[in-house]
C-alpha cells in the first residue's frame, strides 16, 4: 500500500526513481511524484493517475541530480488530486518529505503549526504536516550559521524529534536542498527497507523495487533511523542510540518479477502453482512417518502435542485460506480450531486458553490488521506463529516460529498462487498435528500422496483455461455472480466470489450452499448465475438439491465437479468444469483454480485493469 523509492549515489536519480515505481505501482495507483535536488534546489514532478502519467511528464520537463525521493500513493487521508499526491514539503519548500501510513495525530499537529504562524499548506495530507513540522524544527536549528556535517546532524535530530510527536504508522524518505547528497528514512508500523549498493544506496518500500540494482539489502524495523549517503550509512534509533543491524541477500531476482510472456502478472501467478504448490511441501513431508516436518514452528514434539486449541487469523484471501484450514485441522488433528478476521481478533475480549496456538496468515507478511493482531497475541503471552510469503517481512521477524510460503514474488493484486501456498502449508500443519493424536500412518500416508498428487493434477486444472475463457464469454453481460459450496468448498466459494468482485468489480456473494434457501435465492433470476462448488464427495447429492432449486427458478449454473460428477449433473448444469480426484481435504486446492481464471477471463473480456484493479492496493499497510 504505498511504495517509496529513494536514491543517493552517482548515477542520474530520476530513471533510477521511475523503475522503482513501476515496480511497487502494485502496492498503490492514484497518483505519483518523485522530488530530485538539481544543483541545490528542489524540484518536484508529481500528478494523479498512474506511473505512466508520471513517465511522461517527466519527459516534458526532465529532472537531472543524483539523489531524491519518489511514491506511488494509495489515499488515505486527502482526495487524489494533484495536490495531494506526495512527495509533500515543508514551508521553506527545500524538504521533500515521501510516507507510508496515517499520522493519526495530524490535525492536532497542525493547529499547533498554525497557531505559530506557518499557514503555508498546499495539500490536505497528514505527510504534509510532517514534512512542515521537520521543517520547522530543522530551520530552527540552523538559525545560526552551521556547516555541511552539522547539517545532517541536524536535519536527523529534526527528524528524530518530529517522528517521537507523531501518533500514527510512518515508513518515510525525505531529502532536503540544502544537505546535499544526504537522505534519511524512518519507519513505524510500514516497512521500509534499505539496499547497499557500490557508492549508491537506496531506500524502498519493498525490496522489489530495487532488486535490478543491489541484493544486498537491511531490512529496517520498527523506531530505526537511517541516514543514508553515497558511500555510508548509519541506522540509529528514534532516541539517537546507533543500532546493529544485518545485511541480507535478496532471496529473488529482477528476473522473478518480470511478467514473461504473460499478458498478466495474475495470470503468470495462475500459472506458476503447480511449482509454487511443490515448493510450499519441498522437503516438509515425511514418508517414512507418514506426517509432515515443519521445524520452522520451533515447538517441541510434547508442546505440539499439548496444543488444545487453534485460532486461524488473517484478512481476505489469507483468512479464506484459514477457513479452509479450520476444516482440515478439526478433520485431521480434531484440534478444536477457529478463524477469525484479524481487523477483529486484535479488538474483541475472544476467550483464548493458555494452550492456544495462534497462526497469522499474511502474504505480505506485513498486512496492519493482521500484524496488530500477532502483536495483540504476543502480547497476552500466546504462542503465534506466522504462515508467511515475505520472509523478511514484520510478520516473518515478530512471530514465535512459522511456516514459509516460499510461493516467490507475488504481484497481481488478487492473490492466487499465495492462496495455494497457504492450503498447503494448513494441510501440512493439520497432518503434523493428526500424528501426533490419533490420525492413523494409512490415513497420514493417502494425505501424503494426495499433497505429492497435486503438481501434476493442477497442471490438468491449467489445461481448462480455454474452456473457462468460453464460459467467460458466454457470461460477460451478466450482473453479478453467486458462488456456492459446502464444507472444505464453502471457503472457496468466498474466495471465488472475492476473486469476482475484486478484477471484474461484478457484484458476487458467497455462502454456504444450503443456505441458498434461508435467503439467497430470492436473488435468483436468468441473468445471475450461480457457481456450484461440486467435486464427487460426500455432500454431492446434498448439493445437487440445491442446484435444482436454482434451476427450477431459471438461474444459469456452472458447475465445478470431479470425477463422476460431471455425468450426473448434466441436465442440471448449464456448464460444467470438471477437475481430477482428490481427497476431500485438498480438493480446495484443485477447485480454487477454475474461479481464479473465471474471474480473470470475465475481467479480460470486461476489458479491466487485472493486475490493478480500481482503489484496491496489494499489502494493505494501513488499518
Ligand atoms: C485478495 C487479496 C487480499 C489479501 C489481504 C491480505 O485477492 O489479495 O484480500 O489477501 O489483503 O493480504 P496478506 O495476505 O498480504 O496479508
Amino acid at each position: 500500500m504505498c511504495g517509496i523509492v529513494g536514491y543517493v549515489g552517482r548515477a542520474e536519480a530520476a530513471p533510477i526513481l521511475l523503475d522503482g515505481l513501476r515496480r511497487l505501482e502494485y502496492r498503490g495507483y492514484d497518483s505519483a511524484g518523485v522530488a530530485i535536488v538539481t544543483r541545490g534546489h528542489l524540484e518536484t514532478r508529481k500528478c494523479a493517475g498512474r506511473i505512466v502519467a508520471l513517465a511522461s511528464l517527466m519527459t516534458k520537463q526532465p529532472l537531472s541530480g543524483s539523489f531524491g525521493v519518489s511514491h506511488t500513493r494509495w489515499a488515505t487521508h486527502g482526495k487524489v488530486t494533484d495536490e495531494n499526491a506526495h512527495p509533500h514539503f515543508d514551508a521553506s519548500g527545500k524538504l521533500a518529505l515521501v510516507h507510508n501510513g496515517v499520522i493519526e495525530n495530524y490535525q492536532a499537529l497542525k493547529e499547533q503549526l498554525i497557531q505559530g504562524g506557518d499557514t503555508n499548506f498546499r495539500s490536505e495530507t497528514d505527510t504534509e504536516v510532517l514534512a512542515h513540522l521537520i521543517g520547522k524544527l530543522y530551520d530552527e536549528s540552523c538559525a545560526s550559521t552551521v556547516d555541511a556535517p552539522q547539517k545532517k546532524a541536524r536535519l536527523l535530530t529534526a527528524v528524530r524529534t518530529a517522528l517521537q510527536q507523531v501518533i500514527g504508522t510512518y515508513g518515510i524518505a525525505l531529502v532536503h536542498a540544502e544537505v546535499p547528497d544526504f537522505m534519511i528514512g524512518a519507519r513505524r508500523g510500514s516497512p521500509l527497507v534499505l539496499g547497499v549498493g557500490k557508492e549508491e544506496n537506496f531506500l524502498a518500500s519493498d525490496v522489489s523495487a530495487i532488486v535490478a540494482y543491489t541484493r544486498d539489502a537491511v531490512y529496517l524495523n520498527d523506531f530505526d533511523v537511517v541516514a543514508l549517503e553515497r558511500d555510508k550509512f548509519e541506522i540509529s534509533s528514534l532516541a539517537g542510540e546507533i543500532g546493529d543491524y544485518r545485511v541480507s541477500k535478496v532471496e529473488f531476482t529482477a528476473e522473478d518479477i518480470k511478467k514473461g510472456d504473460f499478458r498478466h502478472y495474475m495470470l503468470k501467478e495462475i500459472f506458476e502453482q503447480p511449482n509454487t504448490v511443490r515448493d510450499a511441501m519441498r522437503g516438509r513431508l515425511s514418508l517414512e512417518e507418514c506426517t509432515a516436518k515443519l521445524g520452522g514452528l520451533n515447538m517441541t514434539p510434547a508442546q505440539l502435542r499439548d496444543v488444545g486449541r487453534i485460532v486461524l487469523t488473517g484478512c481476505g484471501t489469507a483468512l479464506h485460506a484459514g477457513r479452509v484450514g479450520e476444516y482440515l485441522i478439526e478433520r485431521l488433528a480434531n484440534i478444536p480450531t477457529e478463524v477469525e478476521y484479524a481487523s477483529e481478533f486484535r479488538h474483541r475480549n475472544t476467550p483464548i486458553t493458555p494452550e492456544t496456538l495462534v497462526f497469522a496468515i499474511s502474504q505480505s507478511g506485513e498486512t496492519a490488521d493482521t500484524l496488530g493482531a500477532l502483536r495483540e497475541s504476543r502480547r497476552k503471552g500466546f504462542r503465534t506463529l506466522g504462515i508467511c510469503n515475505n520472509v523478511a517481512s514484520t510478520i516473518a521477524r515478530e512471530s514465535d516460529g512459522g511456516v514459509y510460503m516460499h510461493a516467490g514474488p507475488e504481484i497481481g493484486v488478487a492473490a492466487t498462487k499465495s492462496f495455494t501456498s497457504q492450503l498447503v502449508i494448513l494441510t501440512l500443519l493439520g497432518l503434523l498435528f493428526g500424528r501426533m493424536r490419533n490420525l492413523s500412518t494409512s490415513e497420514g500416508s493417502r494425505i501424503i500422496e494426495a499433497l505429492e498428487a497435486l503438481p501434476g493434477q493442477i497442471e490438468e486444472v491449467l489445461n481448462l483455461s480455454d474452456q473457462i475463457k468460453a464460459i467467460a464469454r458466454t457470461y460477460a453481460d451478466v450482473n453479478g455472480v453467486l458462488f456456492f459450496g459446502r464444507q472444505f468448498n464453502f471457503p472457496i466459494a468466498l474466495e471465488g466470489a472475492l476473486k469476482m468482485k475484486e478484477i471484474t468489480y461484478l457484484f458476487a456473494e458467497g455462502h454456504p450452499s444450503a443456505e441458498l434457501k434461508h435467503g439467497v435465492i430470492a436473488l435468483v433470476r436468468p441473468d445471475l448465475p450461480s457457481v456450484f462448488i461440486v467435486p464427487d464427495d460426500a455432500v454431492f447429492s446434498k448439493n445437487l438439491n440445491n442446484m435444482e432449486q436454482v434451476k427450477a427458478r431459471k438461474g444459469p449454473i456452472i458447475a465445478l465437479t470431479s470425477g463422476n460428477g460431471a455425468k450426473q449433473l448434466k441436465n442440471v448444469a448449464n456448464e460444467i468444469i470438471s477437475v481430477p480426484e482428490a481427497p476431500d481435504c485438498v480438493m480446495p486446492i484443485l477447485t480454487v483454480i477454475p474461479l481464479q481464471l473465471l474471474a480473470y477471463h470475465l475481467a479480460v473480456e470486461l476489458g479491466r485493469d487485472v493486475d490493478k484493479p480500481r482503489n484496491l492496493a496489494k499489502s494493505v499497510t494501513v488499518e
